[in-house]
């Protein structure tokens, strides 16, 4: 639905949106026009002639820099909006007005932070799901209020409003990723635990941390290069000093099996002496900047580099082919695999370039959305710069994702290789090209809780690479908070420790041999369940599901799972319930009605247990897991680095339900090429137990590698008593291949390719 001016033409979001595959000429939904004259209408669902939006309520405004829409909506379980800390996931509707800006701003409630989403999700009061997307770009707020509403008010562009009918919260998503762009497929060492600091400050320092954690055996497949590897902040430069011998020493990590991704910030210095700083002089020739208003002379503000800073122009294909170009030449200075792409919102150390912004409706609009500090030039440009695209006012939250693009076929030009591209502002279709980490949060408890709401929250968004900070940026964390954030970061799809500049060490090697002990045997379980994580985000990558979700995703009709949002899920089949207090021992966990079974002892949760919240023990070293009946999970034995592990033996934990049914599946492929999925060449096989009997059928076998890897377990749990004689491919299983313990799991150790038809029968 488009409301727009039909004499003035206004600024319009440069995304294409992808119109449905099922086109249906019979819609699920009716539009009502209650008085064509005043623009009033309904958006019924068809089948529960429930009322999705309706606009009586308000009215519209449409004024050049002034727009309103408010509109009922049918229930308050309504979720996403974005970018913002939310203090929880499902929304208090009760008058909270949060702007939408993008902005460079650690994650303090209510602040308007890197990225931008207009996008909800609304559970309606019979269960059925629906999401809506406002795709605009300008400065924006929504209020949310108890009748129940949303009223929305952007201050340019039109309102281009899109809605996802569901009917369940996963379909609500497939459709909405539909529709802007399905999100990209990661490589298989980005699942893989990375470890960064801002303030290594030399490699003697970096050496020692990647050694400490070589020395406890933890698993390490990603190191990071924050801003002090370069030669005073100058982005494509290293510091020769402070990190002589730093190309060589990347060589050497890749040699033990590792990656390298480098920070590269988008502002450049324009004061190095002339012929000393190419990517500038080049930019220069080039005119590739954000310009000042009269779209000639760049703006200049200021950031990390000496001197002050110019901005590329991202919008415009001149700059993203001159950054493709200098992405590809600093590769062969330093090897890197993936590259982080930081202070994008623009960021700038001053309100407004210099000499500051003059006074005009664009710089000082008549109305300033509620973002923070009230003042649209702060912290970056004027909104009156002209980039490509328009004027900066308009283009501002378009910036992070217009230099994802560019930066993601740079990743793939300069490796050769699947593009990792990690970015700190976002938009909507953001997620085809990038992941996001959520900022400069804090080593605090609460913090935790949040980087949990935000994690779910971008799964809405359709960027499911996400995670936040491990142990905390700003601040310094303890000991005890670093070691529950790294149980719960092993769960992160995005697992990072980071941590800022003049802060104590806290990489998982730092701490001592019991963190590092807690700190393994986390990660360990995160490594053995990358087969499954992987193949989510296959799923995600070819048919949008979440990676992560919401317990409120699956048992949609369980009213109590709308605001659960201290433990998530990984897929639809495992429940991850993270302590997020300090000096707890254990955690209160609440069951939907499904089978559940402890991750660790295979025992089945007590049916006295479901539906309601429950004491669960949780030692220091232990982050209680679940796993939901009727599903099947594919492992691989983990390894220090994914290189390794990739290497291992599977197996199959098989949960069964009620009725003693599962099904799973896998994807698998060389882990690192470019659109293996979209040539064709990965292996996928699916997995169904029903009727005692396991079978697992290769769907698709373009995967050459897979030949080399056999299953050499599979668990099953929920088996109610011991079978006689267990059939593998039609041949006995000898009886000491196999465990048989009283809480209903059986453990089968066999030998059985991958890549071949696998049948295991059970019978009494
Ligand atoms: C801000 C980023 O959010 C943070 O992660 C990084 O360490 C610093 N910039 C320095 O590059």
């Amino acid at each position: 639905m488009e409301i727009y001016d039909p004499n003035n033409k206004r600024f319009e979001v440069p995304l294409n949106i992808e119109s449905s595959s099922n086109v249906s000429f019979e819609p699920n939904y009716d539009v009502e026009f209650i008085n064509d004259t005043a623009l009033q209408f309904r958006v019924i669902r068809k089948k529960t002639r429930t009322v999705l939006w309706e606009t009586t309520l308000g009215g519209l405004i449409f004024s050049n820099q002034y727009i309103q829409l408010m509109t009922s909506v049918p229930s308050t379980s309504i979720y996403g909006f974005g970018e913002h800390e939310h203090p929880s996931f499902k929304h208090d509707m009760n008058y909270v007005r949060y702007g939408m800006f993008s902005r460079d701003q650690s994650p303090v409630a209510l602040s308007n932070l890197y990225g931008v989403h207009p996008f909800y999700m609304c559970i309606e009061k019979d269960f059925n799901a629906h999401g809506v997307l406002l795709l605009n770009s300008n400065a924006q707020d929504v209020t949310l209020s108890p009748s129940p509403s949303l009223t929305f008010r952007t201050i340019g562009g039109i309102l281009d409003f899109y809605m996802f009918l569901g009917p369940t919260p996963e379909n609500v998503i497939q459709q909405y990723t539909e529709a802007i762009g399905r999100p990209f497929m990661p490589p298989y060492w980005s699942l893989g635990f990375q470890l960064s600091r801002w303030g290594y400050n030399s490699i003697d320092v970096l050496e020692k941390t990647v050694e400490r954690l070589r020395q406890y055996d933890i698993p390490h497949d990603v190191q990071y290069g924050d801003i002090d590897y370069m030669e005073r902040q100058l982005d494509f430069t290293y510091d020769k000093a402070n990190f002589a011998g730093l190309p060589e020493y990347i060589k050497k990590l890749k040699n033990d099996g590792m990656h390298y991704v480098i920070i590269l910030d988008p502002f450049l210095t324009k004061d190095e002496p002339q012929g000393t700083y190419r990517p500038y002089e080049l930019g220069q020739e080039l005119g590739i900047w954000v310009n000042n208003s009269d779209g000639i002379t760049p703006a200049v503000g200021k950031a990390w580099p000496p001197g002050d800073s110019v901005y590329p122009d991202y919008t415009n294909p001149k700059t993203a082919e001159w950054w493709i170009q200098m992405c590809m030449e600093f590769k062969n200075i330093l090897d890197y695999d993936g590259i982080w792409i930081d202070m994008n919102e623009p960021s700038n150390f001053q309100n407004g370039q210099q000499p500051g912004c003059e006074e005009n409706h664009l710089n000082y609009p008549p109305y300033v959305p509620d973002i923070t500090g009230g003042l649209l030039a702060e912290k970056t440009l004027c909104p009156n710069s002209k980039t490509y695209l328009g004027y900066h006012y308009d283009t501002h939250s378009l910036f992070g994702w217009s230099q994802a693009i560019p930066t993601f076929y740079a990743s793939q030009n300069a490796t050769g290789k699947r593009a990792f591209v990690l970015s700190r502002s976002t938009f909507v279709g953001s997620g085809k090209y990038t992941g996001h980490w959520l900022g400069d949060n804090f080593s605090r408890w609460r913090d935790m809780h949040m980087s949990i709401i935000g994690m779910l929250e971008f799964n809405l968004f359709g960027i499911p690479y996400i995670g936040a900070d491990i142990c905390g940026f700003n601040e310094e964390t303890t000991y005890e908070l670093c070691l529950r954030w790294m149980q719960l970061g092993a769960f992160y799809p995005f697992s990072r420790n980071h941590n800022a500049i003049g802060m104590k060490e806290q990489d998982p090697g730092v701490f001592g041999e019991e963190f590092a002990a807690i700190s393994r045997s986390a990660l360990r379980i995160r490594y053995l369940l990358l087969p499954y994580l992987y193949t989510l985000f296959y799923h995600s990558h070819v048919s949008g599901n979440t990676v992560v979700r919401g317990l409120m995703h699956e048992f949609t009709s369980d009213p109590q799972t709308h605001g659960i949002d201290r433990a998530f899920l990984w897929g639809p089949a495992l429940m991850i319930t993270p302590v997020l207090e300090e000096g707890a021992r254990s955690v209160y966990v609440y069951f939907p009605e499904a089978s559940w079974f402890d991750f660790y002892t295979g025992e089945q949760v007590s049916p006295s247990w479901l539906k309601k919240s429950v004491e669960v023990p949780a030692p220091l070293d232990v982050i209680p897991l679940f796993i939901r009946g009727g599903y099947i999970l594919p492992t691989q034995l983990p390894a220090r680095t994914t290189v390794l592990s990739r290497l291992n033996p599977f197996s199959l934990i098989i949960a069964l339900d009620e009725h003693g049914e599962a099904s799973g599946s896998l994807f698998w492929d060389d882990g690192d090429s470019i659109d293996s999925v979209e040539r064709g060449e990965y292996f996928y096989v699916e997995y169904k137990f029903s009727n005692r009997s396991l079978k697992a059928t290769v769907i698709k076998n373009g995967y050459n590698g897979i030949t080399s890897l056999a299953y050499n377990t599979i668990q099953i749990l929920g088996f109610t008593s011991k079978p006689n004689v267990i059939f593998m491919n039609g041949k006995t299983i000898p009886s000491n291949r196999m465990q048989y313990n009283s809480n209903g799991k059986i453990t089968l150790w066999i030998s059985a390719p991958l890549s071949q038809e696998l049948t295991i029968s059970f019978e009494y």
